[in-house]
């Protein structure tokens, strides 16, 4: 529940974790403020209005002569920041006292009709920031203004405005850190993506905090030793088929220098094969070496393997759909796609190449006639020097490298090959590559 609400990136995260305490204290802060110390402020507020009011009007009782009032009157307004005139003839309309619109209000209403023993009355008047208070006075009425700063302290919207300030600021100081707190970590996931990939990530350099910085050196020791473990198994892979290839070269000279019998063909059968296998160890070793990626158009790499598998006599249907390009190594691609058409012609009559767009993955399929892998052995079928019963009754010369070799180039670049069952029957091959 509280997941979908809550943001999913770390930046976001952290902001709330930064925010959301410092806020919350500052209502609770405020909260706090307004019930207690404002509601207090008011009422003592209120009782000095009441008890000024009272004072004068205690002064008036006892002094009748109106010069003496009049004085009275003077000195009071002067002194007390109140307005007060004294109206003999009016007659106070004695009714209920107004409803408060205010919580202060209702308070300050209170506190006056404690602290003062006269009918009154009381009168909002915002347009003159006042309070009109008449107060029933010896058969007349005794008018006092009271303006709103005698009541009300500005203290609430001092408070707010330093409350909403201070946590924009804070904000905008989070946001500033934490921006920069996460860059690194985006930059470290990027250069392992593109190393993934299989593509330079040349400009990568831990930065940011300790851990992120960690983590950054981590990534880029783990890099060091798969490049050297990979440079390592294709060294000796290349190394030892070439070395294989010179006596090879020797005993094919020598078998031609035979006499021939029927076991000299066979012979010079059995070199043959480890000659297209030798080639194969060294296709496989090139295929790991480091080609970059660059900037490649599919549809005119599919068009020239498909080219390549019709002039060596196969069928093959295909049809380009769109502009699919990605950064890909385009020599190891095509090695892929002739290795898989070349399983397709070898076991099969007629294949069809596709390829499609989903989003950000580029689909390339290859489906053909023949008797397809059983589900069984499709894993199987990946794995290096591996090859199926049926095809090795029928000695169609194979090295069982092709799709361990297809499979190896293509998960370096970020992408992944799988066999599955074609339309027609036979076996489908699909590369998926990050456009
Ligand atoms: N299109 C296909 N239809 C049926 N079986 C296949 C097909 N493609 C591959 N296979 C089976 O999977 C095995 C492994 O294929 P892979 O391409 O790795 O090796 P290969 O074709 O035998 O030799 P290489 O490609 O190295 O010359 C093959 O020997 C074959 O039995
Ligand atoms: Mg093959």
């Amino acid at each position: 529940m509280l997941k979908r609400f809550l943001p999913s990136s770390l930046f976001g995260r952290a902001i709330i974790i930064v925010v959301a305490p410092v806020v919350l204290l500052q209502i609770v802060a405020a909260v706090v403020f307004y019930d207690r110390h404002l509601d207090q402020i008011t009422r003592r507020l209120a009782r000095s209005v009441a008890g000024d009011i009272g004072f004068v009007a205690g002064a008036l009782t006892r002094d009748k002569d109106s010069l003496s009032r009049f004085h009275i009157l003077q000195s009071a307004n002067l002194r007390l920041n109140l307005s007060f005139t004294l109206k003999p003839e009016q007659k106070l309309k004695a009714g209920p006292l107004p409803q408060p619109n205010a919580p202060l209000e209702a308070l300050l209403i209170r506190t006056i009709d404690e602290g003062l023993e006269l009918a009154f009355t009381i009168q909002n008047r915002p347009e003159k920031k006042n309070y009109l208070i008449q107060v029933a006075f010896e058969g007349g009425v005794l008018r006092v203004l009271v303006p709103h700063n005698r009541i009300t302290s500005a203290t609430l919207e001092v408070l707010i405005l330093w409350i909403v300030g201070s946590s924009l600021l804070l904000l905008a100081i989070a946001i500033l850190f934490l921006r920069n707190q996460v860059r690194p970590i985006l930059r470290l996931a990027d250069a392992a993506d593109h190393f993934g990939r299989g593509q330079e990530v040349a400009d990568f350099k831990p930065s940011g905090a300790v851990e992120v910085r960690r983590a950054g050196a981590a990534f880029l020791r783990m890099r060091e030793r798969i490049d050297r473990h990979i440079r390592q198994r294709t060294e000796m892979l290349a190394g030892v088929s070439h070395d294989l290839r010179t006596p090879l070269t020797r005993l094919k000279l020598e078998l031609a220098m035979l006499r021939d019998v029927p076991a000299t063909a066979e012979m010079r059968a059995d070199v043959d094969e480890m000659e297209g296998m030798i080639e194969g160890y060294l296709a496989f070793a090139r295929g790991a070496a480091g080609e970059s990626a660059v900037e490649t158009d599919i549809n005119a790499l599919l068009d020239e393997a498909v080219a390549d598998a019709r002039r060596q006599g196969g069928v093959v249907d295909f049809a380009a759909i769109g502009d699919l390009r990605g950064r890909l190594r385009p020599l190891s691609l095509k090695r892929c796609l002739d290795n898989l058409l070349g399983n397709a012609q070898r076991y099969a009559e007629r294949c069809t190449v596709a390829a499609t767009r989903d989003g950000d993955v580029i689909e390339i399929i290859v489906d053909d006639d023949g008797p397809g892998i059983p589900e069984a052995e499709r894993e199987a079928a990946f794995r290096p020097f591996y090859r199926l019963e049926n095809s090795r009754n029928q000695g169609t010369g194979g090295v069982g490298l092709g799709l361990a070799i297809t499979r190896d180039t293509v998960r370096n670049q970020g992408g992944d090959v799988v066999l599955e069952e074609a339309p027609q029957g036979g076996l489908r091959a699909i590369i998926r590559l990050p456009a």
